[in-house]
């Protein structure tokens, strides 16, 4: 493999003591995945792979190893300040790297454009490159009293975000050199005497810093999540000598359907759409038709076991479509009924919908039913 000019270190050995989780902040979670995993998806998403050194708190670095595995990551010890975390990242450099990007893993949703942006920078000028944002408050100082002491041109402030690029022999050497604790590593640079300059930064890099911006990161992520949609059919011969029951609701005076379970096309039509959207396969399949513990089971005990399945697997439902297909029962009386039971077993938005087949087939000779089911998940 060829070896990479340009590195990222991804400082997450902070412990997030602002965030006020038990867990440090990097392995903490946003939408069911670990803000250092979010992180490194930028890192991995650049144009060409960088090497990458990700530095964890000391009791950390197995747990990063098994959750890393499978790419080029190398894990180190990170140390009691963000300064010392980031020379232990350096130490671990690679022969033939020339840019050193140093990223906070607490930026997890920077997006690898920006990654690249300021890697091409630092190549190109042989500079500090940092990315920055124009302040959109107005700023003022205070004095000891709390009183205004001073109004700020905010024309030429930046917020400054990571990652934050520079030459890899300048960083090294600034890194030897510096006696006091930096609030940044463009700080450190420039007082080792070297020049920094601006690139425009993205409103995704923000940093989470507070519970505040971990609500802000999640519903980002679940917002321009891609969703899962799933499909399920089923179908049941009406058996005259049986209850109805359809949409894990009780239809007095209605022609039961057939089947090893009460027969609730309507609730497993839902329950196979949850599966497949999952990308879990089928209630036959899951649960298995002839299953003892199923025999004459109602829709509810389907659709919570498929819902803890789906849930496990990390997904949340969106809504749920089903329409059936047959002359009986009618819906419409009882279609808000249905609606509201289904909505409460599945914790989301269910829509019911009936036609016939107009005497055709099965559906319109009377011999059964069959029910289309969409769901929509989100990760
Ligand atoms: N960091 C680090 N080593 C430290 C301190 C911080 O690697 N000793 C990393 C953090 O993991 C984070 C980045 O530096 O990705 C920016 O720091 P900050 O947002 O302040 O994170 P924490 O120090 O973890 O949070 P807090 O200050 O609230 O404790
Ligand atoms: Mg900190």
């Amino acid at each position: 493999m060829r070896t990479p000019s340009v590195a990222v270190i991804v400082v997450a050995a902070g412990s997030g003591d602002r965030l006020g989780r038990p867990a440090p902040k990097a392995f903490v979670e946003i939408a069911g995945r670990t803000i250092l995993e979010r992180a490194l998806d930028g890192v991995f998403g650049m144009s060409s792979i960088p090497q990458v050194i990700v530095v964890v708190p000391a009791d950390r670095v197995e747990e990063t190893r098994l959750l890393t595995e499978g790419t080029s990551a190398r894990i180190v010890a990170g140390g009691a300040t963000r300064q010392r975390s980031v020379a232990a990242g350096l130490s671990a450099l690679a022969d033939g790297v020339q840019t050193v990007l140093v990223h906070d893993a607490a930026r997890a949703l920077t997006p690898a454009s920006l990654l690249d942006a300021v890697a091409a920078e630092a190549a190109r000028t042989g500079h500090g490159v940092i990315p920055g944002l124009p302040v959109a408050d107005t700023v003022k100082q205070t004095d000891d009293s709390g009183r205004v002491a001073a109004d700020i041109d905010r024309s030429r402030l930046r917020a400054v975000q990571t990652p934050q690029g520079f030459p890899r022999e300048l960083l090294v050497a600034a890194y030897a050199s510096a006696g006091e604790d930096y609030t940044d590593d463009a700080a450190l640079f420039t007082a080792a005497g070297h020049p920094v300059s601006f690139i425009g930064g993205d409103p995704l890099a923000f940093k989470i810093t507070t519970p505040w911006d971990l609500q802000r990161a999640e519903q980002l992520v679940t917002l321009t999540a891609v969703p899962s949609v799933g499909l399920g059919i089923d179908v049941h011969a009406f058996d005259p000598t049986r209850p109805l029951w359809l949409g894990a609701l009780y239809w007095p005076d209605e022609p039961g359907l057939a089947g090893h379970s009460d027969g609730d096309a309507l609730s497993h039509a839902i329950c196979d759409a949850l599966l497949s959207a999952a990308g879990l396969g089928d209630l036959g399949s899951r649960f298995g038709t002839d299953d003892p513990r199923f025999a004459g089971a109602h829709g509810e005990v389907f659709l919570a076991a498929a819902l803890r399945l789906v849930a496990d697997a990390g997904f949340s439902v969106g809504n749920i479509s089903v329409q059936l297909v047959g002359n009986r029962p009618r819906l419409g009386p009882r279609r808000s009924e249905l609606e509201a039971r289904l909505r409460s077993l599945v914790g989301a938005p269910v829509s019911v919908s009936a036609t016939t087949s107009d005497g055709l087939g099965f559906t319109g000779t009377g011999e059964g039913v069959a029910v289309i089911a969409t769901a929509l998940l989100r990760r």
